[in-house]
């Protein structure tokens, strides 16, 4: 496989905060992304997939850790090791919230387990490895949107900014762990690395889209037509919509010589992890 010369910079330390965040299902607003229930929904969903699915990351990291060496070393396998248990740890959180809430984050997260364990009983470990780069790939660019679109972090309720501002730093700062350790792993290739982002992607929308008209339902909101344009519109408006704006960050992963952090956005971890300290020290 080609190798590229980029790595994780040295101003990054990948290291696991515990947040011990608190979700009241009685303080926290119904809609509390953009006062919206397509848009909270879609969130909801997505916090229904951390769980387990950093689980899956962990898991799959720690399989081949013993490949550790360059420009991934064990120290960083250790800081994102802790880093998505503390993720999982604080979304279950927030999915008991959400839970209480009338929503079927629970169900959410078995289904989403059932898949993964699935995952686990016909991949090789490196496959799975390969499954996680995928997904990271979707995280970090993600967290990268959410920490440059003022937009988005404006419109999240105090209650909630918090994890997700968290979440998308940590995110950011371990972007190229598991793809560097994949790169290190006998047999890796360009085309496995390529076959399971499109399978990941496939059955990633297919299972976003699927919790999100759940949720609606539960919600009674599933013919709340308004919120249906106002989230798509969102989601989808061109180079200013939350995921079409990806696009190009996204087919960026097919490259041959492809890097995580050919993105460098290291500068936003500074000023993110200080606003941060800032809201949490406020709020001690
Ligand atoms: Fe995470
Ligand atoms: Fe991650």
């Amino acid at each position: 496989m080609t190798r590229s010369t980029i790595a994780t910079p040295d101003v990054i330390t990948i290291k696991p905060t515990r947040m011990d965040f608190t979700f009241d299902a009685d303080t926290v607003p119904d809609y509390w992304a953009f006062k919206d229930p397509f848009c909270t929904h879609f969130m909801g969903a997505l916090s229904t997939l951390f769980p387990v699915g950093e689980r899956f990351f962990v898991d799959s990291v720690r399989a081949l850790h013993e490949h550790a060496g360059g420009a991934v070393t064990s120290k960083d396998i250790s800081g994102f090791i802790g880093q998505e248990a503390m993720h999982s740890l604080e979304h279950v959180s927030m999915n008991a919230m959400l839970e209480a809430k009338g929503l079927p984050a629970l169900q959410g997260e078995k289904f989403t387990l059932g898949l993964l364990n699935l995952a686990r009983r016909i991949l090789t470990p490196r496959q799975q490895l390969a499954v996680t780069v995928a997904l990271e790939h979707f995280t970090a660019i993600i967290a990268n949107r959410l920490l440059t679109d003022a937009n988005i972090m404006d419109n999240l309720s105090d209650e909630m900014r918090p994890i997700w501002m968290w979440h998308a730093i940590e995110e950011t700062e371990h972007k190229a762990v598991a793809f560097d350790l994949y790169q290190n792993v006998p047999g890796n290739n360009h085309a496995e690395r390529v076959v399971f982002q499109v399978l990941a992607t496939v059955i990633l929308a297919a299972v976003v889209a699927a919790f999100q008209v759940w949720f609606m339902a539960r919600d009674k909101q599933l013919f709340n037509l308004r919120s249906w344009a106002f989230g798509l519109k969102t989601l989808f408006n061109g180079r200013a919509g939350v995921l079409s704006g990806l696009a190009g960050e996204y087919l960026d992963f097919f490259k041959r010589d492809f890097h995580p952090w050919e993105h460098e956005n290291s500068a936003l971890v500074a000023y993110w992890r200080e606003r941060l300290d800032g809201a949490r020290a406020q709020a001690a």
